[in-house]
């Protein structure tokens, strides 16, 4: 098993270029499934969760190459309208194969996703929304089966502005006869990215980014020009509190600072000095960590994305933080961990107090899951003295190349195998064997 291994203490600084977001692209990539041809996507972060639903796509027909950012992707045939379990069992996100397979195909057998690590995550919003543009679904063998003759356009109230259940609904409703008006939708630049993807396809859509997203259903879309993805905002956010946790002096490159507000204002409240360019914004802390208090809530409200790496940082403010979670039930799994690195959190429900300490002290922590993963590693660029993080397929799912990024930050962080940690541990064995 790998693991990450920091001998924390380090000031980050320099510049850091960000990498496509990963919740842009895993909806971007099986919505191709709409539009039969050869698609071109760019800026598409190398990650395992996009490995995962490549694989996906293979499964249902769908050929791609991957050089670098690049993928080439051929939906010309579609032969499989399944997201088989062993899929979705290690990417929960396979669950938006159901609407682009329900447009292209007018069935779909997905798995279902069950509960995950950081809440139950329940999919009935997706379903009633589907329902409303005419699909039918059954539940069995531990898989959702639906099926639709016609999609017809309809309006859609969401319960909450769930992001992958407008994802769902929004690739089904842009080959639906007639109009679609979906309400209380998800409002994350995720969506505003997808959707321009569906437009460059030929869709026709308006109000993204609002709670209220009007389609016009058409018969045919088709790949026209190579799309790009957008910049990662939550990657992006966790570099910047590396930044801000180390008393450094950190910028993000190829971002979209708007998308980065929520977190910009916390940085300010916390006293980092933070500058904002055109694609780029600094973070900058001299002084102590102020305490401030934090509410995770759907776009444009603060991420809960960014919940686990804030909580990092306020672990080492002078005076108490309250952090409430509002989006998932469980997202609170990196506490026990951080106050293993010696923070002080204590939690009551969705609540967590964050008494600030005056330092962190390095130790051995498990990753539970990814933004709980990445917190870890920023405690452990503070704390003083060794960490190690267990468990890392969690950051492999979401940040591409991390390591390496912080290492050009000036951190002492490295990746290590089992295997050479056994070298390092033995070296007279080694000796022996090569000998
Ligand atoms: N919910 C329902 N019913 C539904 C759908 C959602 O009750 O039908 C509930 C969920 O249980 C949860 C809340 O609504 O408590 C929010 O869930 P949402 O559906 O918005 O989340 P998601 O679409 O499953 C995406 C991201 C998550 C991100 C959330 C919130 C992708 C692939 N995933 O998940 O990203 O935390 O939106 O912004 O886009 C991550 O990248 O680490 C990650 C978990």
């Amino acid at each position: 098993m790998d693991k990450i291994v920091i001998d924390g203490g380090r000031r980050l600084s320099g510049r850091v270029a960000i990498a496509g977001a990963k919740n842009a692209a895993l909806p971007i990539l099986i919505a191709t499934l709409v539009a039969p041809g050869e698609h071109r996507l760019n800026n598409v972060p190398q990650l395992v969760d996009v490995s995962s639903m490549l694989s996906l796509l293979g499964r249902v027909g769908c050929p791609s190459l991957v050089h670098g950012g690049a993928v080439r992707l051929d939906t010309s045939r579609v032969s499989f309208c399944e997201a088989p379990y062993d899929l979705v069992r290690k990417m929960r996100a396979s669950v938006l194969a159901l609407g682009p397979l329900l447009a292209r195909c007018g069935e779909a057998h997905v798995s279902l996703p069950g509960g995950c690590a950081i809440g139950v995550r329940p999919i009935d919003q997706h379903l009633k929304g589907l329902e409303r543009l005419g699909c039918r679904f059954e539940l069995s063998g531990g898989y959702v089966h639906g099926h639709v003759d016609q999609l017809v356009g309809a309006r859609i109230v969401l319960d909450f502005p769930t992001v992958t259940g407008t994802e769902n609904i929004l690739t089904a409703a842009v080959l639906a006869k007639g109009e679609s008006v979906i309400e209380n939708a998800a409002r994350e630049p995720e969506i505003v990215d997808l959707v321009n993807f569906l437009r460059s396809l030929g869709a026709q859509i308006e109000g993204e980014g609002t709670s209220s997203i009007r389609v016009q259903g058409v018969q045919a879309l088709a790949p026209k020009t190579p799309y790009s993805i957008l910049p990662d905002r939550i990657e992006a956010g966790t570099y910047l509190v590396a930044g801000a946790i180390t008393g450094g002096d950190v910028t993000v490159e190829r971002v979209e600072p708007r998308d980065l507000e929520p977190a910009i204002e916390i940085l300010r409240a916390t006293g980092c000095v933070v500058d904002v360019g055109d694609t780029w914004v600094r973070v900058r802390r001299h002084g102590p960590v102020q305490p401030v208090d934090v509410t995770t809530r759907p776009h444009p409200g603060f991420p809960t994305d960014m919940q686990a790496q804030f909580m990092a940082l306020l672990s080492m403010a002078k005076g108490r933080s309250v952090v409430t979670e509002t989006i998932f039930e469980n997202r609170f799994m990196h506490v026990p961990e951080l106050n293993r690195l010696g923070a002080d959190v204590s939690t009551d429900g969705n609540r967590a107090v964050v008494n600030g300490v005056d330092s962190m002290h390095g130790a051995t922590v498990m990753a539970t899951d990814l933004r709980a993963s990445a917190s870890l590693v920023l405690a452990g660029l503070a704390a003083e003295g060794r960490t190690e993080v267990l468990r890392l397929y969690h950051l492999d799912r979401g940040y591409e190349r991390l390591v390496e990024k912080l290492q050009a930050l000036g951190a002492d962080v490295a990746r290590v195998t089992d295997d050479l940690e056994r070298l390092r541990s033995a070296p007279l064995a080694v000796t022996q064997n090569v000998g």
